[in-house]
């Protein structure tokens, strides 16, 4: 069992990484410090953690706005806090955006993981028991036909500007292992949802434009099929690697928990009707076929029996119990989606958050 003291957490403002550091403060007996560093771009939202901001910053807990690729910021944050242990999250994360403008997917995915790399490399040098975890995806494997599963050892095929983003990352990580012996481990989850993520992801974005009555734009002919999984299922799994992961390995997370894109749509509506006290099929008019996302992966299927069986990690929420939370959540969080979609939030942040 590692003992992990000074984490650096990049990417800690966004969907998962928030929900990461809260899970570790909240629900773990971590005694050590936590380092939120991010750049806070569009999808990072400081509000994701106002509340443990105000309980906890400056204790165990603290904020630092900056960018994976400024090398001299990372620089100073390993001295600063003395850096023991980086789960790196940061990343461009949105394989629509990466289509439209594969740059920002290049420089932070690629060029920022380098650069967390290669500082820890040298800050680390003479030290014992640090450890690189690098956060990565089940979409560096490419796409399955109608059947089979992802294993660790599934040769990489990734085929958006995304996951060929990532899967770059992730070879990097492994080279830095290899070459330099830089200790790391690393995970490839599948498609995770829940409270916080921006609504640019198929879950939220179906949930928002369900309440505000707007079309359901369902890609394509609606049957790729992505593996779901609850949010803090990844992070208990990511927090079990850091702790007890071996040295160099990687562990597949998923969900084991597949569903075709429409009927997923389909359960959506049908939750909201109930909830929001509509006849059956109200929302389901909504649905609205678009035109298909280029090169769209049809399946993917996470076979994470390494994790379970090596590490005894096992999913807790189930997709039902799953997907009534994250409404809940988003029907009782008004004001972060006003925030969200209003630009406020960005004025916001630049007053208040000026590189520090
Ligand atoms: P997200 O887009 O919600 O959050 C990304 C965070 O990284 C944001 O807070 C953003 O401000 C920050 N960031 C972006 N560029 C940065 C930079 N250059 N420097 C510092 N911070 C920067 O993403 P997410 O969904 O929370 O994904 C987190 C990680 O998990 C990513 O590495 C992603 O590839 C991986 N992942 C995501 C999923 C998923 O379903 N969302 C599944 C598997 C793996
Ligand atoms: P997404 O949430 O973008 O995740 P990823 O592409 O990383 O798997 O999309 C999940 C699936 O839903 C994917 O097959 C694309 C599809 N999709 C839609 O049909 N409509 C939408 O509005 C979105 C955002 C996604």
């Amino acid at each position: 069992m590692r003992s992990l003291k000074n984490i650096l957490v990049t990417g800690g403002a966004g969907f998962i990484g928030a929900n990461f550091v809260r899970f570790v403060l909240e629900k773990t007996d971590f005694k050590g410090r936590i380092i939120n560093l991010d750049k806070l771009t569009y999808a990072g939202n400081l509000e994701n953690l106002s509340d443990i901001e105000e309980k906890t910053a400056g204790k165990n807990y603290f904020f630092e706005k900056g960018d994976i690729c400024d090398s001299e910021k990372i620089k100073t944050l390993f001295e600063k806090y003395d850096i023991d242990t980086v789960i790196h999250f940061a990343a461009e994360s949105h394989v629509d955006r990466s289509i439209h403008g594969p740059k920002e997917f290049i420089e932070t995915n690629i060029m920022g993981t380098f650069t967390l790399l290669e500082t820890a490399r040298t800050y680390w040098k003479d030290k014992k028991e640090v450890l690189f975890h690098h956060v990565s995806t089940d979409e560096v494997y490419g796409s399955l036909g109608e059947t089979g599963f992802f294993y660790e050892t599934t040769p990489y095929d990734p085929r958006s500007p995304y996951s060929a983003s990532k899967a770059s990352s992730d070879h990097l990580v492994n080279a830095y292992h290899h070459t330099y012996g830089l200790p790391v481990t690393m995970s490839n989850c599948s498609n995770n949802y829940g409270p916080y993520q921006f609504p640019e992801k198929l879950i939220p974005v179906m949930i928002l434009n369900i309440l505000n009555e707007k079309n359901l734009p369902v890609y394509g002919d609606g049957k790729n099929i992505r593996d779901w999984l609850f949010v803090e299922d990844h992070n208990s799994a990511v927090w079990e690697i850091v702790k007890k992961g071996k040295t160099g390995e990687t562990y597949n997370i998923g969900g084991e928990n597949e569903w075709e894109n429409i009927k997923l749509v389909h359960t959506l509506c049908e939750k909201m009707e109930k909830r929001m006290k509509k006849e059956s099929g109200y929302y389901k008019k909504l649905i609205t076929y678009v035109k298909d996302r280029p090169g769209h992966d049809r399946r993917y299927a996470i076979n994470c029996d390494k994790l379970k069986k090596e590490l005894g990690w096992n999913q807790s929420v189930d997709f039902n119990q799953g997907l009534d939370l994250t409404i809940e959540w988003y029907l009782s969080h008004n004001e972060w989606i006003q925030n969200i979609q209003s630009g406020e939030y960005r004025n916001w942040i630049e007053k208040n958050y000026q590189e520090r």
